[in-house]
């Protein structure tokens, strides 16, 4: 048993895991709200999945030989039935399961979305956390180019809604298994050659997933990469058809891309388009956004087959950039701060504060002893309008004293007592 009197060790959060604040989490409040209303302009609507999940959802989903399945995946044994479980690492496979376990599929397609925490054990850095967060989006039961365009379309009206104009968009096609299969041949002759420059990973990859050898970040390898046979160059017909109704549909609505042939992707799961909206303006981890079509996944993971598109954006990225492009001030933290003296005032403010928020008022009632000057300072910090005073003589006439803080309500500065019957109005009117 831990003794009382021994000194308790501080306890930190774990590294790459971040404490959200108040000041930045108001932040992360007005981007959400911004966020729900653009969904619900395109009909998706939430769904929200354990973060846990059995190990082999992931491994199956997302593919065994990948960075996220071979090293960032926090798994661990459950100590009370030695099941294997995993904190997600992404939420389109957890959505897929609830899909298929919950028949959504059965009668019509689904547009979905779902916000929260996804967890990697990578290395942190900026950008880039072992807990960080998702708003991800899956198009479940649509099988055609106009769905990938709208949302890639749509991604557009985001980065137009929030501000920001550093965004581009990278595409690629990945093709249909079979066709996959044909590069693949063909890559693994290319490696084959240039075996000398492989590294580690690149060696161990080689015939599990050729692929992904190419997503190589190793400068070593980039001049084999760049060299290697191009998937694009294997489509057959129908794929390529495939991307050009994406692309046609992205040239009506006036949205820019590159093709990036070498844009694979972290996860197994992906055939035809792929995407990744990126930024110069965060380091080396520029990618905002990634998704793409996954047609074979709800099969793969035991569901009747059915076509499926999505992405998921990377919210301390998106942050990160909306802070950088956008200055906004910091939202208050009230409308109203009500200051007081002496004990009938206080009884009084709290009853005041009840009323205001009657009329729909955001209201901090002053807690804890302190002088009028100190409280002020505290009605002023919160971002108030107006601070409501009551002291002896506003309860003896039964009003209040209103002093509007910020010049910019209506230049109006001087103090003026209200009778409390009709401070709410006064108040709702000056906003
Ligand atoms: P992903 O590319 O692995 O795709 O992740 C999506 C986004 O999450 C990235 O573009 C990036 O912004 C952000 N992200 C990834 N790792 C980290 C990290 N360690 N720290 C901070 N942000 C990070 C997926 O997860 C797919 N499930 C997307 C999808 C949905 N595809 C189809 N539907």
């Amino acid at each position: 048993m831990i003794k009382m009197t021994q000194a308790f060790q501080k306890v930190a959060a774990i590294r790459g895991m971040n404490d959200l604040l108040p000041g930045a989490s108001a932040r992360w409040e007005q981007f959400e709200e911004i966020v729900r209303g653009w969904l619900r302009g395109y009909g998706y609507r939430n769904v929200r999945t354990p973060v846990l999940e059995h190990t082999r959802l992931f491994a199956r989903g997302i593919g065994e030989v990948t960075d996220i399945v071979e090293k960032e995946m926090y798994t661990f044994t459950d100590a009370l039935n030695g099941e294997s479980l995993t904190m997600r690492p992404e939420m389109t496979a957890g959505i897929v399961r609830a899909s298929i376990e919950h028949n959504m599929l059965y009668d019509r397609p689904q547009r979905v979305y779902s916000i929260g925490p996804v967890f990697r054990h990578e290395r942190p850095q900026r950008g880039r956390y072992r807990q960080f967060h998702q708003i991800d989006v899956e198009a479940l039961g649509f099988s055609g180019p106009d769905v990938d365009a709208e949302l890639i379309v749509m991604l557009a009206r985001l980065w137009k809604l929030l501000g920001l104009t550093d965004v581009r968009l990278e595409l690629n096609s990945l093709g249909q298994p079979a066709e996959r299969a044909a590069h693949r041949a063909a890559l693994i002759e290319h490696l084959e050659k240039h075996r000398d420059v492989l590294d580690e990973d690149g060696q161990r990859r080689m015939y599990s997933n050729p692929l992904r050898v190419l997503d190589t970040k190793n400068p070593a390898m980039q001049e084999m990469a760049d060299s290697a046979p191009r998937l694009f160059d294997f489509l057959g017909d129908e794929s390529r058809a495939h991307f050009d109704g994406v692309c046609q549909r992205l040239a009506e609505a006036g949205i820019e891309y590159r093709l990036n042939p070498r844009l694979v992707r972290g996860l197994d799961y992906y055939n035809l388009t792929v995407f990744e909206w990126v930024t110069d303006r965060l380091g080396s981890q520029g990618t905002v956004c990634g998704g793409g079509r996954y047609d074979g996944l709800v099969e793969l993971l035991g569901g009747k087959p059915a076509p499926a598109v999505g992405f998921a954006i990377g919210m301390e990225r998106l942050l990160d950039l909306w802070e950088q492009s956008v200055q906004m001030p910091a939202p208050a933290e009230c409308d109203v701060y009500v200051v007081h003296q002496g004990e009938e005032a206080q009884r009084l403010a709290a009853r005041v504060g009840e009323d205001l928020r009657d009329a729909g008022l955001s209201v901090i009632v002053h807690a804890g002893p302190a002088s009028f000057k100190s409280q002020f300072k505290r009605a002023d910090a919160s971002g108030a309008r107006v601070a409501v005073i009551l002291g002896a003589d506003e309860v003896a006439a039964q009003a209040a004293s209103v002093k509007y803080l910020r010049s910019d309500a209506q230049g109006e500065t001087a103090q003026q007592q209200v009778p409390l019957a009709g401070l709410a109005d006064v108040l709702n009117i000056k906003g």
